[in-house]
């Protein structure tokens, strides 16, 4: 499997404006500050991390859907954010986005069957006009839904279900990568399983590679292959799902593992507890040095001084602390 995405220096500002006409700018918000990562064929990275900490601004800025401020991204070795003409239209078919809020994201005056159909519209390629009722059909099947339901309106369904309509309309043009941004938190617990399995199943169907993102640690574990944890536009550690809960290394990291749930009452007797204390800075006024510092047992001086990299030690996976070490947390 080689990379079917590299993703290199991204960076995403929004300028704060004021003024006349909002012409002067007196800040920037640092949405993505600097973010690398790699993605294989077939498989799942999940991005972790608390509200703000920009993983929606990555999504739309991959996308597409918003221009980055620097950076690169490369798919299939083509460079995404300046692809023209015919090569443009491919991509378009090959990157799709699942979006949160399945009650916002989907037209109420459309019908499903429109919904589902209407990447046809755009890539009639794919679908020859006769054919489309039928495939989208069949992608309604797909996704566990009935297909004789193809006339209704979204508001015929339940949460649930219309995220399943979502999930449809983003498999429509047969992609290779679905950006997922936290597609089962708008959900009911009960039914946020359910989802989850349905997207694993496609994953194995489809050999779709996902880019998957959620607040917290324990809905990624068992769809990633990787995880990479954000924190104020950056991610700070980045490694297999054994290294990340197994062996995490970046102080955030273990304090969010911490902050998973465990049902079992015995280990969680014996369980490492880290509260974090205070709120996420700003991003418009990041610390200096390392960002966590401000929330951080472990920060010493340097801290406040130099910005550690997301370094590769020898034998361990990249985290971007000068104190990094293994907690296990369990
Ligand atoms: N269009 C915009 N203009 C200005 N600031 C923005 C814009 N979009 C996002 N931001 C800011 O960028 C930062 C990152 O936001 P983003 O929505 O990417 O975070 P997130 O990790 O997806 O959060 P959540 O978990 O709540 O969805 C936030 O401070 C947000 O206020
Ligand atoms: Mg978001």
């Amino acid at each position: 499997m080689g990379e079917l995405l590299e993703v290199r220096d991204l960076v995403k500002h929004f300028p704060v404006t004021r003024g006349v006409a909002f012409r002067r700018t007196v800040g920037r918000v640092r949405a993505v500050d600097g973010v690398s990562f790699s993605l294989r064929a077939g498989e799942t990275l999940g991005v972790v991390g608390e509200s703000g900490c920009g993983k929606s601004t990555l999504a739309q800025v991959l996308m597409r859907l918003e221009p980055p401020t620097s950076g690169t991204a490369l798919f299939e070795g083509e460079p995404v954010f300046s692809l023209r003409g015919a090569a443009l239209r491919r991509w378009r078919r090959d990157m799709q986005i699942v979006l949160q809020d399945p009650y916002t994201s989907l037209n109420p005056r459309m019908t499903v069957g429109d919904i589902v159909g209407e990447p046809f519209e755009i890539h009639p390629e794919v679908a020859p006009r006769g054919s489309r009722a039928g495939r989208v059909r069949e992608l309604l099947d797909v996704v566990g839904l009935n297909p004789e339901h193809i006339n209704r309106y979204p508001h015929q369904f339940s949460g649930g279900q219309r995220q399943r309509i979502g999930i449809a309309r983003a498999l429509a043009l047969r992609p290779k990568v679905i950006v997922c941004d936290e597609p089962v938190s708008a959900l009911d617990v009960s039914i946020q399983a359910q989802v989850m399995n349905l997207l694993a199943e496609l994953q194995g169907e489809f050999g779709l590679a996902y880019v998957f993102i959620a607040h917290d640690l324990s809905v990624v574990r068992h769809l990633s292959d990787r995880v990479a944890v954000m924190y104020l536009g950056k991610i700070v550690e980045i490694g297999t799902e054994e290294e990340i809960y197994e062996h995490p290394t970046h102080p955030y990291t273990q304090a969010l593992l911490s902050a998973v749930p465990v049902a079992d009452p015995t280990l969680r007797g014996r369980r490492d507890v880290i509260r974090l204390t205070g709120d996420v800075p700003s991003p418009l006024t990041p610390p200096t040095g390392c960002r966590f510092r401000t929330r951080c047992w472990k920060a010493q001086d340097v801290c406040a001084t130099d910005e550690p990299a997301l370094l590769t030690r020898i034998g361990t996976h990249p985290s971007a602390c000068h104190f990094a070490e293994e907690r296990h947390i369990i």
